[in-house]
């Protein structure tokens, strides 16, 4: 069997993909001109009256790509820093004090490449409370990153990331035990 992909079929909705063309232009004009972290409170409004739940808190840099927001939650103080990509085509939860930092990725679909069509696949990404996504990493589908966890800059991830840990590399592996000292 031969990958054929004239016959690819785009299974989000006609729906989904107006909304998304819509927030697109909203985000583009409104937001995006803005300096970093100026008017989050304009920021969350747009990304609220477009679904997402966001604790008056939370941030939102003006260049972070948001693909859907009805598909963010955002808890107190959590933070989607510049250049973030949020690729949320499934759920992404960012927990309490949580920052996603310069460049990262957040990546809830791929292919699946076991199908000649290529089907979209997707699974949602959860970050737990008080960690730490540090600069370009990358996080795949169906991820949890456990509380108080820190994915190191550069990392890949496609596992869950246990509590309190601290990970590197492609693929991201186990550097040692997050500790803070009072
Ligand atoms: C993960 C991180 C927080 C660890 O910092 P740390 O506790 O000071 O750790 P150390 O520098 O002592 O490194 C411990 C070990 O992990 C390795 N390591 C550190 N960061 C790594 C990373 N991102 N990927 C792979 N390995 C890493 C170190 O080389 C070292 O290896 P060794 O024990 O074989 O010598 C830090 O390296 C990091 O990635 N910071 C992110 C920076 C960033 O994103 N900045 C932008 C936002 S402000």
């Amino acid at each position: 069997m031969e990958i054929d992909l004239s016959r690819y079929h785009n299974s989000l909705s006609r729906k989904h993909q107006l909304i998304r063309m819509l927030w697109a232009i909203v985000w583009n004009v409104f937001a995006r001109p803005l300096p970093r972290s100026i008017g989050s409170g304009w920021k969350r409004f747009l990304l609220r009256a477009f679904g997402a739940k966001i604790h008056s808190t939370a941030i939102v840099y003006s260049s972070t790509k948001v693909y859907y927001p009805a598909n963010l939650e955002m808890d107190i103080h959590a933070c989607l820093a510049s250049g973030v990509n949020c690729y949320n085509v499934a759920p992404i939860k960012i927990g309490a004090n949580t920052t996603v930092s310069q460049g990262a990725y957040l990546c809830t679909a791929s292919h699946d490449i076991t199908n000649p069509l290529h089907p979209l696949i997707t699974a949602p990404i959860i970050i737990e409370d008080q960690a730490w996504i540090a600069a370009d990493a990358f996080v795949g589908m169906g991820v949890t990153i456990g509380q108080g966890a820190v994915v190191g800059a550069r990392a890949a991830v496609f596992k869950n990331v246990e509590p309190w840990t601290v990970v590197g590399g492609n693929p991201a592996k186990f550097i040692k035990k997050r500790i803070i000292e009072n």
